[in-house]
């Protein structure tokens, strides 16, 4: 396991946690606009730091009965060290808590670090999506887990 506490993202972590994104998406990173306003929408974002340094965050949306990961990334030099996990096992403690009876995630198909990640924690690929990710016009997999068979 790793050293990484979970704590709640706020407005004044978002230009830290922006190069992160822009280390691991590049092009496709989101911007700073995008985060405030998935904060302003009241969706519950947490973030993985080891003292001052941001290892990671994730973000999930949660309406009626479905909540959705909308994202979670890990710095590459704090990968493959479980907080990944820590964060998606905060994300769905989450969405139980919402009374969300499923969590569903896009993932880019060539993306198989991430999605052996949620294939241990039980989703299962339900669609795909065409050239869902621009401008690499990647296929999203959307991926899906129910929260009513536990
Ligand atoms: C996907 C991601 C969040 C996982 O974070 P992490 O902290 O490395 O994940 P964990 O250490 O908890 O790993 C959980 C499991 O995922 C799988 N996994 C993670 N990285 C992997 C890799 N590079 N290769 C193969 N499997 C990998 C393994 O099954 C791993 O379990 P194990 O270490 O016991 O074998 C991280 O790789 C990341 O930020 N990637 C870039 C951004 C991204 O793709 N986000 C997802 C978008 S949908």
């Amino acid at each position: 396991m790793s050293e990484a506490e979970i704590v709640r993202l706020r407005w004044w972590h978002i230009e830290r946690l922006l190069q992160i994104e822009v280390e691991l998406f590049d092009s496709e990173a989101w911007t700073a606009a995008m985060f405030w306003s998935e904060l302003a929408a009241g969706n519950y974002y947490r973030l993985a730091v080891d003292g001052a340094d941001i290892l990671g965050y994730a973000g999930l949306a949660v309406n009626g009965e479905e909540a959705w990961v909308n994202n979670i990334a890990v710095r590459g030099a704090a990968q493959r060290r479980g907080i990944g996990s820590a964060l998606l096992t905060d994300l769905i403690g989450e969405a139980r808590r919402r009374g969300a009876t499923r969590v569903a995630l896009e993932v880019a198909v060539d993306n198989a670090p991430a999605q052996r990640m949620y294939d241990a924690f039980g989703f299962e690929g339900v669609a795909v999506r065409r050239g869902y990710y621009q401008p690499s016009n990647t296929d999203a997999l959307v991926m899906l887990k129910d929260l009513t068979d536990e």
